[in-house]
């Protein structure tokens, strides 16, 4: 009864808040990747990992509630030592929007197994040693309804600091691609990702102009009919040949196959 009346609470409080940046984004149809407008995926977060004495960008990640960043399972390997970036566009430059915060727990879902990709649950949920302060550079993207399934062709946008094109250098801005989403019943064809794809997978891409931007544990964001940006989607795996190859659609971990399991774990912790 208060666990459903607080989960309640914090999604009404989502409701009010969640998938409305303040700098809008570019949705012209510019299929190659292309910078962001600085800020305009604010929920975006650059995870960075210790070697040393110093921190190195090593996925993309996505702020969901004032305490949680959602990211891939395959991003977290355990004995690592990670903080999380806010509020980042050029990775080159101090631009004093940057907030750099700790991590206090990480939790990677229970069934991820890097041994078996193709069987999914490539999730992780972090929760930040603090809030960040919630501006025009930082805010909390929605996560979808429980089950919701996007249509074919849905322009759906993957973000984030990964190569520009195959084997290519990082670059040090946001980067953003248009993928249209690609239905289950087609990527799941023998000559797409067969079944390597599971319905708990969503497909975006895998078209010879689709861009080669973002990176593993960011966001797939598409606006709902509310017009707020909705985390649908994971960056999982991509094709290990080229990354923009025809039929091998870039594969997310379906954001809204696992709406129970995130709310369960961002109550509990
Ligand atoms: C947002 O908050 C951070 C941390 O206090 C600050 O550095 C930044 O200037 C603020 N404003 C914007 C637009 O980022």
């Amino acid at each position: 009864m208060l666990k459903t009346l607080v989960l309640m609470l914090l999604q009404a409080a989502y409701v009010f808040s969640c998938g409305t940046p303040a700098v809008q984004p570019n949705t012209g149809r510019v299929v190659n990747g292309e910078d962001a407008h600085p800020h305009s995926w604010p929920w975006q977060i650059s995870l960075q990992v210790k070697h040393g004495s110093r921190y190195h960008h090593t996925c993309g990640g996505t702020l969901v509630g004032p305490r949680w960043v959602l990211t891939a399972g395959h991003c977290i390997w355990p004995g690592d030592v990670y903080r999380v970036v806010l509020g980042e566009h050029d990775m080159s430059q101090q631009e004093g929007t940057e907030q750099i915060i700790d991590i206090l727990r990480i939790v990677v879902h229970p069934n991820w197994d890097i041994n078996h990709v193709s069987d999914g649950n490539d999730l992780a949920l972090l929760k930040l040693d603090k809030s960040p302060i919630m501006n025009d550079s930082v805010g909390i993207a929605c996560l979808p309804q429980a089950g919701e399934i996007l249509a074919h062709g849905a322009p759906c946008y993957i973000t984030g600091w990964g190569n520009l094109y195959t084997h290519g250098p990082m670059p040090d801005k946001l980067q953003q691609a248009l993928l249209p989403v690609v239905e289950h019943s087609v990527c799941s064809r023998s000559d797409w990702w067969g079944i390597n794809v599971k319905s708990t997978m969503i497909c975006a891409g895998g078209d010879i102009v689709s861009g080669c931007n973002g990176d593993s544990g960011g966001p797939l964001n598409c606006v709902g009919q509310d017009g707020r940006w909705y985390v649908q989607g994971v960056t999982s795996f991509v094709s290990s040949r080229v990354c923009n190859e025809v039929k091998k659609p870039t594969v997310f971990t379906r954001t809204s196959a696992f709406t129970e399991w995130l709310s369960e774990v961002m109550l509990k912790y």
